[in-house]
């Protein structure tokens, strides 16, 4: 079966917004891809900014973070009803960072993830362990762990879903997995949604690497059978580089 492949730029907690729009105009007037889908994860403050660049272009539109209740008194958040009303098609859930520095966990991601998926937003869900699991062999236990909860959803959600495998010790280091590692996890995932969702479903999901993908490495990762693309952070912020790693696809 056909995946779709992608290349989702997450910008972080960067760029002014003279920057992301610099960004954004190069990005969508360079991007002629018709091998794979280039997803923007800016901030909120860029969202809309991006969306009127982007708008008539292919490039798609991406959430860093969402609330799960649908609107109300919840100061500093936002819904996924605004998400939705200014053209965001995916939302970023479970990124280590939302784990690690506002303790999300696999319950909260699951309200998100089924916030997103009730508005017909798709979740691009993370998950990826850290240096000391992969050096204790507990990586695929973190990892199943990590997925766990996303069993609880229908066949039909589920495929709404793209998983980014993002090993912690490699996002921002410099310090890529090997194209062996990131596909043998990748096969691991796919495997274990094909157990609790079938063939079907786990031939059709999407499957990212993130984690100090650059211009250099991207196309090793994509060519591997279970990688469909990657989830991009500080190589994202730069239109060259994001373009070159898109291209690794042509
Ligand atoms: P990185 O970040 O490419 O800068 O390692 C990836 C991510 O956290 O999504």
């Amino acid at each position: 079966m056909e995946r779709k492949r992608i290349v989702a730029g997450n910008w972080k907690m960067n760029l002014s917004f003279e920057e992301g729009k610099n960004l954004t105009e190069e990005i969508v007037e360079r991007n002629s891809s018709e091998n794979c889908e280039v997803i923007l994860i800016p901030s909120f403050i860029h969202l809309t900014g991006v969306q009127r660049i982007a708008d008539g272009y292919s490039v798609k539109l991406g959430s860093q973070n969402n609330h799960h209740k649908e609107s109300g008194a919840y100061t500093g958040e936002v819904s996924v009803s605004m998400l939705k009303s200014i053209g965001v098609h995916y939302g970023l859930v479970g990124h280590s960072e939302r784990r690690k520095y506002f303790q999300e966990d696999d319950d909260l991601l699951l309200k998100k993830t089924k916030a997103l998926l009730s508005q017909g937003i798709k979740a691009i869900y993370c998950c990826g362990e850290q240096a000391a699991d992969r050096k204790e062999e507990n990586h695929f236990s973190v990892i199943d762990k990590q997925l766990s909860k996303l069993w609880t959803l229908s066949e039909e959600d589920f495929q709404k879903i793209v998983i980014a495998y993002e090993p912690v010790w490699a996002i921002g280091t410099g310090v890529t997995a090997t194209a062996d590692q990131a596909q043998e996890m990748h096969a691991y995932i796919r495997g274990i949604i094909r157990e609790n969702k079938g063939t079907e479903v786990a031939d059709s999901i999407s499957i990212l690497y993130g984690g100090s993908c650059n211009p250099s490495n991207a196309k090793e990762l994509f060519l591997q059978e279970d990688v469909d693309g990657g989830l991009i952070g500080g190589a994202s912020l730069n239109a060259d580089d994001f373009m070159s790693i898109v291209k690794s696809f042509d």
